[in-house]
This record gives C-alpha cells, sequence and structure tokens, in this order.
C-alpha cells in the first residue's frame, strides 16, 4: 500500500482517465479499420462483376420453367391468414419464470442450462433493424444468413460471392443477414454503431433485440419464421444458412428447378441431414445437452450449416414452433418442429456441412471441382470463401465428370 493517500487518489483517477483515452482510441480505430475494410470490399466488389457475368452466361431453360412455376405458386398458398401486417412487438417482457426455480429438475440441472430455462417461455423480441422492402415483389430464392455483429468480413464476402442480389436461371435472389445484440462485455455500443453503419451502406441487416448467444439462436430461427410469415408472402423458397459457409447458388437454383418440375415443392426441406442422432453428454462439448433437458434421440434434422425449404413448408413451421417448448440447439429444434409435421428432412448429397474440416488434405478442401458441383460445403475463412468462389468460376477450371449428381436422390 503507498505511504501518502492524496498521492495515491490523484495517481488512481489519472490512471482512470488514461484508460478512457485508451479506450476511445480503441473504438475509434475500431470504427476507422471497419470503415477501410468496407471500402477495399467495395473494390474487390467491382472484380467480381466479371464473375458474375460468367454465371449469367449459363442461362437456360427459362421458358419451360415459368409454366410449371405458376401451378406453384398456387399451391403455395399461405397457411395463416390472422397474421399481423407489422412486427408489433415493442418492448421486452422477459422476466424469469419463478415456477420453475423450487422444482428438483432444475436444481440439478447443469447451471450453464439456468438462464436459458428461466427465459424458454421470452420468444419475440423488439426489432432495432428491419428491412420489410426486402419481400416486396415476387422474390423466388430468400437468402438468409445466420451472423454476429463482429463477423463483418464473413457477411462481406458473402455479399460478395454467393450472397449477391442478382438473377440466375430467371430466379430472383435476395439476401438478408440475421442478428442479435453484442453480449454487454464486448464494447457494445460502438459496435452497435458499426452495425448501423454497414446496414445504412447494404440496408440487409435484420437485427433483434436479444443477445447473440449460442444458446440463443433458436430465437433467432422463430423470430426469424414469424417475421418471414409478416413480410414475405411472395417469396417461394429459403435458404438458411451459417455466414461461414460455401455455397454455390447455381446447383441450388437447378435444384428448386428440378424440384418444381417434378411437382416436388409444397414440403421441400433438403440439406445435410442426420438421422437417429442421440444428445451428446459429453460435458465439454458445445451441443452437450443434459439428460433433466432432453432424454430421447433427436428427430431426423438438417444442419444449421445450410438448408433449402419453400415458403410454404416455412409457413407451416412457423405455426407449428409456436407450440413447442424452445430447444437450446437451433437446427435440432427446426428437427422437432418438422417431426410435428411428420415432414422428413430429406438428406441432400449436394451439401456437405460435416466432418470435411478435420482432414486438412483431403480433396474436398482444395478440389475446386467438388465446389462447383456441390450446393453448400463446410466452413472456411472469408479469404479462402473469395478464393474458392474465383477459382470454381474460373472459365479455364475443366472438371471432368460431375462427383455429385444433383438430381439423384438419396432417401
Ligand atoms: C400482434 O398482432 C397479432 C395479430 O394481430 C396479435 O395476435 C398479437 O397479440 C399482437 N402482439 C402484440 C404484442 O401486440
Ligand atoms: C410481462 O409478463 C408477465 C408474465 O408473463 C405479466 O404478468 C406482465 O403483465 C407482463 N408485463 C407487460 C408490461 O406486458
Ligand atoms: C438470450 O437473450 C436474452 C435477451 O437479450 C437474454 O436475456 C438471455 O440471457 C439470452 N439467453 C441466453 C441463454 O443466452
Amino acid at each position: 500500500m503507498p505511504p501518502n493517500g492524496t498521492s495515491c487518489a490523484s495517481e488512481m483517477e489519472h490512471l482512470f482517465r488514461r484508460s478512457r483515452v485508451l479506450k476511445t482510441l480503441l473504438s475509434l480505430s475500431l470504427v476507422l479499420a471497419t470503415f477501410l475494410m468496407i471500402q477495399k470490399f467495395k473494390v474487390v466488389d467491382f472484380r467480381m462483376k466479371e464473375v458474375r457475368m460468367d454465371m449469367k452466361n449459363s442461362l437456360r431453360g427459362t421458358l419451360q420453367w415459368k409454366t410449371k412455376d405458376n401451378v406453384a405458386r398456387n399451391i403455395a398458398a399461405p397457411v395463416r391468414e390472422s397474421a399481423p401486417a407489422t412486427w408489433n412487438i415493442s418492448a421486452i417482457n422477459c422476466t424469469a419464470d419463478s415456477v420453475v426455480l423450487s422444482q428438483s429438475w432444475f436444481q440439478n440441472l447443469d447451471p450453464r442450462f439456468h438462464r436459458f430455462v428461466l427465459h424458454r417461455h421470452c420468444r419475440y423480441f423488439p426489432m432495432i433493424m428491419n428491412h420489410p422492402e426486402k419481400c416486396a415483389g415476387d422474390v423466388d430464392l430468400l437468402i438468409v444468413v445466420k451472423s454476429v455483429i463482429e463477423q463483418h468480413d464473413r457477411r462481406q464476402a458473402v455479399r460478395l460471392t454467393w450472397g449477391k442480389e442478382h438473377t440466375i436461371n430467371g430466379k430472383r435472389i435476395k439476401t438478408l443477414f440475421l442478428l442479435g445484440t453484442p453480449a454487454p462485455e464486448k464494447d457494445a455500443r460502438n459496435l452497435q454503431k458499426l452495425i448501423e453503419y454497414e446496414d445504412r451502406i447494404y440496408g440487409d441487416i435484420l437485427q433483434w433485440n436479444f443477445m447473440d448467444t449460442f444458446f440463443n439462436l433458436t430465437l433467432k430461427e422463430i423470430n426469424f419464421l414469424r417475421w418471414f410469415n409478416i413480410y414475405c408472402k411472395n417469396v417461394r423458397f429459403i435458404f438458411k444458412g451459417d455466414d461461414d459457409v460455401f455455397v454455390n447458388p447455381t446447383n441450388l437454383v437447378d435444384l428448386i428447378d428440378f424440384r418444381i418440375k417434378e411437382d416436388m415443392v409444397q414440403n421441400l426441406f433438403a440439406g445435410d441431414t442426420i438421422s437417429k442422432a442421440v444428445p451428446i453428454r459429453n460435458q465439454k462439448s458445445k451441443y452437450f445437452i443434459p439428460k433433466e433437458l432432453y432424454d430421447k434421440p433427436y428427430p431426423p434434422y438438417a444442419g444449421g450449416g445450410g438448408f433449402v425449404m419453400s415458403s410454404h413448408l416455412a409457413r407451416r413451421l412457423f405455426t407449428v414452433s409456436e407450440k413447442m417448448a424452445l430447444f437450446p440447439i437451433d437446427d435440432v429444434f427446426l428437427g422437432m418442429c418438422l417431426q410435428e409435421l411428420k415432414v422428413a428432412p430429406e438428406k441432400h448429397p449436394g451439401f456437405k456441412t460435416f466432418g470435411i474440416v478435420k482432414h486438412k488434405a483431403s480433396l474436398m478442401n482444395s478440389e475446386p471441382c467438388f465446389y462447383r458441383h456441390l450446393i453448400v460445403v463446410h466452413k472456411m475463412s472469408p479469404e479462402e470463401l473469395m478464393r474458392m468462389w474465383d477459382t470454381v468460376h474460373d472459365e479455364k477450371l475443366t472438371c471432368t465428370r460431375k462427383s455429385v449428381d444433383l438430381t439423384l436422390e438419396v432417401e
């Protein structure tokens, strides 16, 4: 302890002030870095136009598709007529569930799950950023990407590659990012300013006022389903995925075209589907689920990395989700809703979101021809995504055969 009290106090004050200055400086440089990054990507965006021209050249079969399209559009009538016309949630009313506190199963539950269970009944949150205009007019494919504020470089890479809003094979594609709010221990105020700046430039962020945590991903799911049900009457298909995967939108559109042709649209839900999975009881796992919370095998579900569904099914999923208890793993929760609807999620060979990343030497990590023939491929960094995108769309790349037959159904 220093001998002199007053000098200690002034020293403290000095230190405190200094750290405040430091903090402000740090925040400012963060803002600047983001600004520079966005500028840099704008330059890259220009270069990417050439790539897109290449994709447009592959336009084919549009007319034939149109007639079938109208038939499918009539089938996909909205399920719910009584939905509100706007997002009418303006206050958070999320008091902890006091009833559950006294129950013994709750007391035995791993404390990591306490917060989840106490707030399990809180479903819909106010929106901080909304874009109802995204779904105005006819949209064939709405791409929605789960993201968090800090990952703006991933969002930027998605905007420049598979999330680019354009028309493929006559299909109009729109893209949105789904976000919550940063945890308070992060530099929340400045992060919020950054995301608002980003949204002013791109106008593609939906943000809800709940904390962006792993266990809150199911909130993202149900708030999006409700949002979709309100605003997107004329959207036909949804692709929902992570911000760190590779997607081949041309093949995705091919898959959709094929399903329309075969009249297999109504309950379309396809992805990297897992059947007969069981809850992970290893407490060290990110996906650990205690027995007290769930004690059965999981229903079949599609990995959250990326899946496609029809708007008709999305509306039915919204309706059924309202009566299901929330589950902390979002893709399993959707599996539970599908099971309730008696719809089996389809396992499609074009979706490869699991189990490749560990083998760095695997062809899957480097061979562009795989990427050319698949629909969704596992995690990669923004730089890898941009590089692979360029390679896959390079006219000089020749692939000898289709490694995956996309019109083939497996199950
Ligand atoms: C929002 O609107 C729906 C349908 O009109 C209504 O049932 C619901 O109670 C409203 N919610 C709020 C929070 O006002
Ligand atoms: C919030 O929810 C609680 C319990 O669900 C209810 O008693 C209370 O009236 C609600 N408050 C508001 C402002 O809606
Ligand atoms: C989810 O978000 C709400 C609202 O921000 C927060 O109160 C809650 O603690 C979060 N839940 C979990 C499990 O992180």
